[in-house]
């Protein structure tokens, strides 16, 4: 691991391997140990640059209040840092979301896209509203309400049954996290606006990855979306829910060194 300082703040990130790079952005409530199974296999065949979001992980956190359009504004200024012109981004749920950003305001930076367990929609009102309560209970009680809840959500039954120190790591990782960033990025999410209008307009090669038992981004969603971008292939990961590279790396790595080659 490493840090370099973007916009005045310390970022924890790894940054390996040589070639064609690959930008690999986490979920909610997560950080970079989610693609601890992506990090060394992609890096045998390019450069892998995998961050902790400001104010996750072992990153520093902004003075002001996060946002998914800064948080895409963010990585831009991380790749200037870097010296990397064009990546593949690739994100999981927030992190796809922030994808959608990315491609809206930094086309340039973006030679491939991979969208994995995300949605285009906005928040519904009930959706929304969870999130607001959310919020509020983070701020409250801190995180352990949600490190003990959210795992259930995020993996599919097998991996619950099968991946205990996955799903232990996950549950660390998110007990361990600041509740007040992750209070953020639940309003943050809720304010997010609807991309599917955008879909049709991404002129980038996209990959889909969608997980069989995804409760949260169920693979029918994800389909309707790749059927709107052009340039697009979806693939469905078996044996997988909402972390589908944590849960089938073989598979995810699989599609993902594919699609870049
Ligand atoms: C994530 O995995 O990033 C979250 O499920 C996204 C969300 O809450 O919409």
């Amino acid at each position: 691991m490493k840090q370099v300082s973007v916009n005045g703040s310390r970022i924890n990130l790894f940054d390996q391997g040589s070639g064609h790079p690959i930008l690999l952005v986490h979920g909610f409530p997560l950080d970079f140990q989610m693609w601890q199974y992506q990090l060394e296999p992609l890096s045998e065949t390019g450069r892998v640059i995998c961050p902790d979001l400001p104010g996750f992980g072992n990153s520093q956190a902004w003075s002001e209040p996060i946002h998914l359009r800064g948080l895409a504004d963010f990585l831009a200024a991380l790749l200037d840092e870097l010296d990397v012109e064009q990546v593949t981004f690739c994100g999981l749920s927030m992190g796809g979301y922030i994808g959608w950003q990315f491609w809206q305001h930094h086309r340039q930076r973006l030679d491939r896209l991979i969208a994995s367990n995300t949605r285009a929609a906005a928040d519904t009102e009930a959706v929304s509203r969870a999130r607001r309560v959310s919020a509020q209970s983070l701020r409250k009680d801190g995180t352990s309400i949600l490190a003990d809840e959210m795992p259930y959500k995020l993996f599919a039954e097998s991996s619950i049954q099968n991946r205990a120190d996955d799903v232990n790591l996950i549950r660390q990782v998110i007990r361990n996290s600041d509740a007040e960033i992750l209070a953020q990025a639940q309003i943050a999410m809720s304010q997010r606006p609807d991309a599917t209008n955008w879909l049709s307009e991404i002129d980038v090669p996209t990959l889909f990855v969608a997980g069989q038992h995804d409760s949260i981004t169920t693979p029918e969603e994800i389909s309707s979306n790749q059927k709107k971008v052009p340039d697009s292939r979806l693939v469905l990961l078996e044996n997988a829910g909402h972390l589908a590279p944590l849960e089938n790396p073989e598979a995810f790595n699989a599609a993902v060194n594919n699609f870049i080659q």
